[in-house]
């Protein structure tokens, strides 16, 4: 047996013993021997009593000296922490000297202090402070910094404002307390994109993206983002910048999307760059709103931040909902609502149905960056969704009003963000509190009846058991609601009903005749809305409904039907499903985008995910026939009427990555994909040639890969693209995740060997074995190579970087759903993991919550 795991606990929290009033940070950067002198004024803490011991975290530090008020101490030193007793401190202030020396050239976890390319850069969330200096590396525990960095490297950033430059040195000090890990530091022979904002009160702010020498023109989008960000955030929610500067920088190796560091945000170089070239439209939509969400921290973060990670929904999720927003109002809300729905329940509803379901506030962890997750992130922000809709927009407004206010310069609790509500609209939120605590998805029934006049709608939720919490209490739940006249007038516009018991009835007097109901709109819960059986009603809904997100569900939840009853019992694909779609497809009146969604097919995993929740078991090979089952009868089905809208979508105008442009390149992909399946690719062949953006590049390319033709396409690619890392990644994802599934496995391997799989780059590793994860059907394939593939590279990427290891891993988050022999499979490969020597704690977690399922 491995030693059981430390857990912490929410119960657990205290305040720390000591105040840092300051830190003086200076940096001697040498790539194998970078020596960090850190000064801190501390004093006890008032919050606790008695004299306290000073334990400071620190891993993997090499201690050169250590001082308290200028006399030597000799502290008590462990692999993770230094401790100096109570006895050897003054009863007051005092000023505490360390020295250490780190390696950042040796850095292969990416965290705390590292090297990419030649230039150093810093990730500190959640707990990386601490591979930098001796630190109370906490939340909670905020200071001033200010920081002298020593290199001959021409630029030299850090946090706040800079203060200083000279010859090989720079400083930097940041006015407003943080905790530590908003640090950061960046240095490295970097070129800058600028610009600058003046805020509304006329502050001038300058702007700087820096990017390695050759990449400057590929910032223009990202820089357009965040002035858009900054007008935004001051117009929506009334907040200003408040620095002199903020500077992005873009890096190759990161763990992670970006990070929102105070004036100093680290991106990872792939949500920066840009150009019609080498982005796709997809890419620009994901720049801009990961730039939006890192620069909304500033607020939801940084200004006021998290007084223990068991709050990170309290920054994540807030400002996941707040980037949506923004998204929203630059693009088409419908259509966001609906890619947004799609990513919760592709991510978070997986999560919440495995054995990894954990509540939105986790309540014990082992290590925090396994629950950077879909259910912090994506949830945490439904959660927030459904706070505004239940207090309305007046409401939201004043509380979070309230809440800037109140908790500015805090390190806030969830109880802290809910109280300014319950104060702002006096509302109980008592009851609404179990979305924080309570795991997993409710399942919402719906039943309705006619009578004398009246119609009524019945619900009743349940809410599953989930790993340590079998039992569980109803919920708030807003349910928006509209009815509709069988002409398809809307006779109840929408209303929101809340639900707060088990089973609960509402009722509609005054209607002249049976409606049909239009629930849930907007997604106005996080819940699984079960309402069997009525092809009819949906059709309906597809054609008729007001709310442009429940025609799109309407849509959605009859693909789901038909293509679970194909994989389930090899039914054909139902022809009045197909004349449906063509009547969306073809319907010029509506928005090119939305049409494009609906003509997207629910992916082979949020398949299997269906046909479990319906208490069958999932065959992957056969989810897989039927959906290409399924794409070739749409093919047919829409016919000639395809070609003509291939050539009408065709546009001259010059390239722009507008929503607008956007919609129409998407939908006239589908449309060359559909072709594909009918002329085997002639048309994809010269869309490829032709093709004056990367979306339609891609998109031939994959519509060729589709009918496993593409092969001198690939290679062509590859030339064009081998120098530029962020495009060969899709070059790589592509063909994992096109590739039959009885040959994924050996494709990744394949591609595994050639000469650009650079595997320690989180991103190339991303792209090869997390594509091979994202091919359901080949990840999940019977002879276990899907499996193994994937386990033999996490055992092997787990030393170097665990937590992308523990990562990727959520690969086998579903493994509990399949059948015995692909369980077992599985299992074995989670075994071996867990056998693997020098397992990082990381991973382990992962693989211990993963196997305590069965
Ligand atoms: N604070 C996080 C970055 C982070 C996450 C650092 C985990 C360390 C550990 C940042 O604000 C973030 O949420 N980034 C997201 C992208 C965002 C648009 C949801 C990411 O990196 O995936
Ligand atoms: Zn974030």
């Amino acid at each position: 047996m491995p030693d059981p795991q430390k857990a912490v606990r929410l119960a657990d929290y205290q305040p720390y013993t000591h105040c840092v009033d300051s830190v003086d940070l200076t940096f001697r950067l040498v790539p194998e021997a970078t020596r960090v002198t850190a000064r801190l004024t501390l004093r006890p803490n008032p919050e606790r009593t008695g004299r306290n011991a000073l334990r400071l975290d620190g891993e993997g530090l090499k201690l050169l000296s250590c001082t308290v008020d200028g006399k030597p101490v000799k502290p008590e030193i462990d692999a993770e922490s230094l401790t100096i007793p109570a006895k050897s401190l003054p009863a007051g202030a005092f000023t505490l000297e360390t020295v250490v020396e780190i390696a950042p050239d040796a850095n292969t976890a990416l965290e705390g202090l590292y090297m990419s390319k030649g230039m150093y850069c810093t990730q500190c969330e959640a707990e990386g402070f601490r591979k930098i200096t001796y630190y109370p590396d906490r939340p909670d525990v905020m200071s001033r910094f200010r920081v002298r960095i020593e290199s001959d490297l021409p630029v030299l950033l850090s946090n706040g404002n800079p203060v200083g430059r000279g010859k090989g040195q720079a400083e930097w000090d940041d006015p407003w307390p943080k905790p530590a890990y908003l640090f950061a530091l960046v240095a490295g022979d970097l070129k800058a994109h600028s610009s600058t904002f003046v805020t509304v009160s006329g502050r001038k702010v300058d702007l700087n993206i820096w990017v390695r020498p050759g990449d400057e023109d590929r910032c223009a989008y990202a820089m357009d983002s965040l002035i858009r960000s900054m007008k935004w955030e001051e117009e929506v929610y009334g907040r200003e910048y408040d620095l002199d500067v903020f500077n992005i920088v873009a890096v190759d190796d990161f763990n992670m999307g970006a990070m929102e560091n105070k004036g100093l945000n680290v991106f990872n170089s792939r949500y920066v760059l840009a150009s019609p070239e080498t982005a796709t439209d997809d890419d620009f939509a994901r720049i801009e709103a990961i730039i939006a969400h890192e620069y909304f921290h500033n607020w939801t973060g940084n200004r006021i931040t998290c007084r223990d990670w068991f709050q990170l929904c309290l920054k994540e999720g807030l400002t996941v909902f707040r980037d949506h927003q923004f998204s929203g109002d630059m693009r088409s809300a419908a259509v966001r609502r609906i890619e947004d729905v799609v990513a919760l329940r592709a991510r978070q509803f997986r999560e919440d149905a495995g054995p990894l379901a954990h509540p939105v506030r986790p309540e014990s962890f082992v290590e925090i960056n396994n629950f950077y997750t879909a259910t912090v992130y994506e949830k945490g922000a439904e959660v927030i969704g459904m706070l505004k809709t239940l207090v309305g927009d007046a409401g939201y407004k004043r509380a979070l009003d309230l809440y800037f206010d109140r908790h500015d310069g805090d390190a806030a609790t969830i109880e802290d963000w809910l109280q300014v509500f319950e104060d702002a609209t006096g509302r109980d939120l008592s009851q609404f509190k179990l979305w924080y605590s309570q795991a997993g998805t409710p399942q919402l029934k719906v039943a309705d009846d006619w009578k004398d006049g009246v119609y009524t709608l019945t619900f009743t939720q349940a809410n599953p058991p989930t790993p340590g919490q079998p039992k569980k209490d109803p919920k708030v739940i807003p349910i928006n609601v509209g009815l509709l006249n069988p002409n398809g007038d809307e006779v109840v516009p929408t209303i929101m009903l809340e639900m707060t018991r088990a089973k609960q009835s509402f009722r509609f007097e005054g209607l002249a005749a049976r409606p049909i109901p239009s629930i849930l709109r907007g997604f106005s819960a996080p819940v699984v809305l079960d309402r069997k059986g009525l092809a009819e009603e949906r059709a309906f809904l597809l054609a008729h409904d007001t709310d442009p997100f429940n025609r799109w569900e309407a849509g959605r939840a009859l693909a789901k039907d038909v293509l679970a009853e194909m994989a389930l019992k090899g039914a054909p694909p139902p022809p009045a499903f197909l004349d449906a779609m063509a009547s969306v497809v073809f319907d010029e009146s509506l928005d090119p985008a939305f049409r494009a969604l609906c003509l997207r097919l629910p992916g082979e995993d949020d398949l299997a995910q269906t046909i479990h929740a319906m208490g069958r078991i999932p065959d992957p090979a056969k989810i897989h026939a039927a959906r290409r089952e399924m794409a070739g009868a749409l093919a047919i089905r829409l016919g000639d009427g395809l070609q003509r809208l291939y050539k009408d979508l065709d546009d001259s105008a010059p390239f722009s990555p507008s929503a607008e442009q956007a919609g129409r390149r998407a939908l006239k992909m589908s449309a060359l994909g559909l072709l594909t399946r009918r002329d085997g690719g002639k048309l994809a062949a010269s869309a490829f040639a032709r093709a004056r953006s990367m979306t339609e590049e891609i998109g031939a390319l994959s519509a060729l890969l589709d009918v496993r033709e593409g092969q001198a396409e690939l290679a062509a690619f590859a030339a064009r693209w081998r120098r530029d890392a962020n495009v060969m990644d899709k070059w790589y994802g592509l063909q994992i995740m096109n590739a039959e599934p009885s040959e994924a496995a050996a494709v990744t391997t394949r591609l595994t060997e050639t000469p650009a799989f650079d595997w320690k780059n989180p991103n190339r590793f991303r792209s090869v074995i997390g594509a091979l994860a994202a091919n359901h059907a080949g990840f999940h394939h019977q002879s276990g190579a899907g499996y193994r593939t994937v386990a033999d590279w996490l055992i092997k990427l787990d030393p170097l970087n665990p937590q992308t290891a523990a990562r990727v891993s959520t690969a086998f988050e579903t493994w509990p759903r399949y059948d015995a022999a692909r369980r077992k499979l599985a299992r074995a490969e989670l075994d071996r993991i867990l056998a693997a020597p020098g397992l990082s704690g990381d991973l382990r977690e992962m693989v211990e919550r993963m196997i305590a399922a069965r």
